[in-house]
C-alpha cells in the first residue's frame, strides 16, 4: 500500500509517500520560519496562507521523486489536529479533496501519533511496548505506548512545553525564532557549572513537568549577568541541562513504574544531542534501549503522517467525506488497532 502523507499543523508544510513494502520514496519540506521570524513566533494566520502557496507544488514534488502519478497512490493521510486551525483545515481540504477526485480513501491523522511511530521509519524501529518522551513546541508528555493506538498518558508539563520553554528562553537571551536549535548551539560555548538551575518538579512523586519557571529564572539570570556573548552562553548551558536532567529524571521515573526498559524519544526537541546522548547513557547504564527519529523527522514532516495514516488505513480506517480539523484532539481517545 501506498500513502500520501501531509502535515500542516503548524509552521511546516510537509508532504510524503510512503510504500508499505518500499518504505519511504520520497519527502519534502518547505519551513516557514523565515515568514514568522519577524514576529517572534507563528502568525496564525500568515501560516496558513503560507500552506495554500506550497502545499500542491510540495505534492507534485514529492510524486515526481517517488516517481509515481495519483494512480499509483492507495491512500491519503493528512494531520487532522491538534494544531493550528487554519493551518490543519488547509491539509485537511487538499487531502479530502484530492482523494475524493482520486476515488482514494482518506485518513486524519492524530499530529502526536505522528511523531510517536515517527522512530518506525528508521532501521533499528522500537517493539511494542516502551515508554514515550514526546517534546515538542506544543506538548511534553509521558505516554506509555503498549500498541499502535494503545496510549496511555503518564504525565505532561502543566504548563510551557519543553520547545516552547527553549523558544522563550531564547527570545531573552536575544535569538531569534525558533530558538530552541539557536539556544542548543550557543549552549556549546557556554561552562558548564557557572549557574545552578532548578529541576522542577523532580523533588515530589509523579510525572507530571513545569517548565515555565525555568524561563523566569533564566530572565533573573540574564538581568543579573554583564550581558557579555560568554556569559549569554553560560546561561544557555545551564538552562539546557535543567531541562534534559528534568526529563531525563521523568523518563527514568516512567520507565520503572512501567516496569519497561525501552524509550523512544520523539517531537521537535527530541532533535537536541544533550538529550539525545544524555538518555542513551542513561539507558546503557540501566541496560536499556532508547530509540529516535533521524533529526529531520523529529520536527514536524510529511514522513510520519504518511507512517501513521498507512497504519490506520490497511487496519480499514477511512475518513468520511466532511473536511475536518481538530485543534483539541487527546491522544488517549485513538482507536486501537489490534
Ligand atoms: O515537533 P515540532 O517541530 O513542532 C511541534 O509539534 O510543536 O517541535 C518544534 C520545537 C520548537 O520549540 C523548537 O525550538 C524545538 O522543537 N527544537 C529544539 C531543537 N530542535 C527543535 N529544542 C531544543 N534543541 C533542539 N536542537
Ligand atoms: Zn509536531
Amino acid at each position: 500500500m501506498r500513502v500520501l502523507g501531509i502535515e500542516t499543523s503548524c509552521d511546516e508544510t510537509g508532504i510524503a509517500i510512503y510504500d508499505s513494502e518500499k518504505g519511504l520514496m520520497s519527502h519534502a519540506l518547505y519551513s516557514q520560519v523565515k515568514l514568522h521570524a519577524d514576529y517572534g513566533g507563528v502568525v496564525p494566520e500568515l501560516a496558513s496562507r503560507d500552506h495554500v502557496r506550497k502545499i500542491i507544488g510540495l505534492i507534485k514534488k514529492s510524486l515526481a521523486e517517488a516517481g509515481c502519478t495519483s494512480d499509483d497512490i492507495d491512500g491519503i493521510a493528512y494531520t487532522k489536529g491538534p494544531g493550528l486551525i487554519g493551518a490543519l483545515l488547509v491539509g485537511a481540504c487538499v487531502g479530502r479533496a484530492l482523494a475524493y477526485a482520486w476515488g482514494k480513501p482518506a485518513i486524519g491523522v492524530h499530529h502526536l501519533e505522528g511523531h510517536l511511530l515517527a522512530p518506525m521509519l528508521e532501521d533499528n524501529p522500537p517493539p511494542f511496548p516502551f515508554v514515550a518522551l514526546l517534546v515538542s513546541g506544543g506538548h511534553s508528555q509521558i505516554i506509555q505506548v503498549n500498541g499502535l493506538g494503545d496510549y496511555q498518558l503518564m504525565g505532561e508539563s502543566v504548563d510551557d512545553a519543553a520547545g516552547e520553554a527553549f523558544d522563550k528562553t531564547a527570545k531573552l537571551l536575544g535569538l531569534d525564532y525558533p530558538g530552541g536549535p539557536r539556544l542548543a548551539k550557543l549552549a556549546e560555548q557556554g561552562n558548564p557549572g557557572v549557574h545552578k538551575f532548578p529541576r522542577p518538579m523532580t523533588d515530589r512523586p509523579g510525572l507530571d513537568m513545569s517548565f515555565s519557571g525555568l524561563k523566569t529564572f533564566a530572565a533573573n539570570t540574564i538581568a543579573d549577568s554583564d550581558g557579555s556573548e560568554q556569559s549569554k552562553a553560560d546561561i544557555a548551558r545551564a538552562f539546557e541541562e535543567a531541562v534534559i536532567d528534568t526529563l531525563a529524571i521523568k523518563a527514568k521515573r516512567a520507565l520503572k513504574q512501567a516496569g519497561m526498559n525501552r524509550l523512544v524519544i520523539a517531537g521537535g526537541v527530541s532533535a537536541n544531542k544533550r538529550l539525545r546522548s544524555s538518555l542513551a547513557e542513561i539507558m546503557a547504564n540501566i541496560g536499556g534501549e532508547v530509540y529516535y527519529p533521524r533529526p529531520e523527522f523529529c520536527t514536524d514532516n510529511g514522513a510520519m503522517i504518511a507512517y501513521a495514516g498507512w497504519q490506520r488505513l490497511v487496519a480499514g480506517e477511512t475518513e468520511s467525506l466532511e473536511v475536518k480539523g481538530q485543534p483539541r484532539w487527546p491522544l488517549d481517545t485513538l482507536a486501537v488497532i489490534s
